[in-house]
């Protein structure tokens, strides 16, 4: 993000400050509980837009150099980024040919070939098959040159990695990200170092597990001994970007960039970034310097339950123990605050809304996000309803 938008985003908050009020919506939403309960609308939501979209599954940091692997699962479908020989990063099923075994699991470089650990297939860069061990001619009249792996549409651009499931066209990360693809480029993904990753099973609604990072109206109540002491609920600014949102929540010590001349602002330390990436994906920059990419699936076909994963970068390589000691404290707490707090509460909410005694939830016009994300996802389907 250049310093032109940090300091502006720094000015609307201390106007907003100044008024005493926040970004705010045109007006307040009312949601139907069912929205996060029902299966049919589950089904539509993962047909149309977890299959049918393209998706944000990794950043360039996930694979660093030529030959690097990644095995992950985007909507509930085991998949394998590659960056080639030809540093180009390529997604396939990770699903071995033969029976359906995995042919990669974690992360790093597999060596000379992918191999499948059930009957040990074995697969190049590109997907193509390159062996079948003690089996000469146990799959004539098969070809080899059939059996490689499939492909899944992907493309990085802006330090990010798109995957779109439900179809072969190639995926236009510009076109995807909606002007939002300069200024988190500017943020050069591609540098990072990931550090670690952490995974977790709710019994909560993907969306109301993704709610959460939408507003920052809880931080002072959800978050009072955590965030709080640190971090301002209001005033929240955000911006739309297409279907996506990038918002800024401010440390109280920013004001002390009032004492200084604008020239020298900016928004780190004092301000936390987030970017709610549509529709499942999040990308956090929270105030001590790391960054997460935050992921939210549906288990398939059930509304009330979400696997959730989250992968935290830092910005170069620990140099020592104590580096080291530093983000991985900076892991627990946002372990403390996110999974303890946050999503134990969304717990509670879908356990609410599952009794079907309240119909509905209401969003404020101050959490603007949480409304600009939802409009779009009934926006977003409907129009995928349309074309079916
Ligand atoms: S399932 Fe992969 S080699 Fe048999
Ligand atoms: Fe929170």
């Amino acid at each position: 993000m250049n310093v032109d938008i940090q300091r502006e985003l720094l000015r609307r908050f201390f106007a907003l400050r100044e008024a005493r009020t926040t970004t705010l919506a045109a007006s307040p939403y009312r949601q139907q509980a069912s929205v996060y309960t029902d299966p049919e609308r589950l089904e539509r939501e993962e047909r149309l837009l977890l299959r049918g979209r393209a998706l944000v599954v990794a950043l360039s940091a996930d694979l660093p150099g030529t030959g690097d692997c990644l095995a992950c699962e985007v909507a509930g479908v085991p998949l394998l980024l590659v960056r080639g020989e030809d540093a180009e990063v390529r997604a396939f099923l990770n699903i071995c040919r033969h029976r359906g075994g995995r042919v990669f699991t974690g992360r790093g470089r597999p060596g000379r070939a992918l191999k499948c650990p059930y009957h040990s297939w074995a697969y190049d860069l590109n997907g193509d098959l390159l062996g079948q061990p003690l089996a000469r001619d146990a799959f004539e009249p098969l070809e080899r040159t059939d059996l490689g792996l499939c492909p899944v549409s992907a493309a990085e651009r802006f330090g990010l990695i798109l995957v779109r499931l439900g179809s072969p066209e190639p995926v236009d990360v510009a076109e995807e990200l909606a002007g939002l693809g300069p200024e988190v480029a500017d943020w050069g993904f591609e540098r990072w170092h990931f550090f670690t990753q952490r995974e977790g099973r709710f019994e909560a609604n993907w969306k109301l597990i993704r709610d959460t990072f939408l507003e920052s109206y809880h931080v002072f109540s959800l978050h009072r001994d955590t965030l709080a002491p640190d971090m301002l609920s209001t005033p929240f600014v955000g911006d739309s970007f297409g279907p996506h949102h990038r918002g800024v929540v401010m440390r109280k010590e920013v004001v002390t960039l009032l004492e200084r001349p604008e020239s020298e602002w900016k928004l780190k330390p004092y301000g936390s970034i987030v970017y709610i990436l549509f529709p499942n994906a999040v990308i956090n920059l929270p105030m001590s310097g790391h960054a997460e990419l935050w992921e939210m699936y549906p288990e398939p076909g059930d509304p009330h339950r979400t696997r959730v994963s989250v992968r935290f970068y830092i910005p170069r390589e620990p140099a020592d123990e104590d580096q080291r000691a530093f983000w991985e404290a900076n892991v627990r707490f946002t372990g403390r605050v996110v999974f303890e707090e946050d999503f134990s509460q969304q717990q509670d909410i879908h356990r609410s809304l599952r009794t079907g005694l309240m119909p509905e939830v209401v969003y404020g016009r101050n959490e603007p996000a949480l409304i600009h994300h939802h409009s779009e996802m009934e926006r977003a389907l409907a129009s995928a309803d349309a074309l079916a």
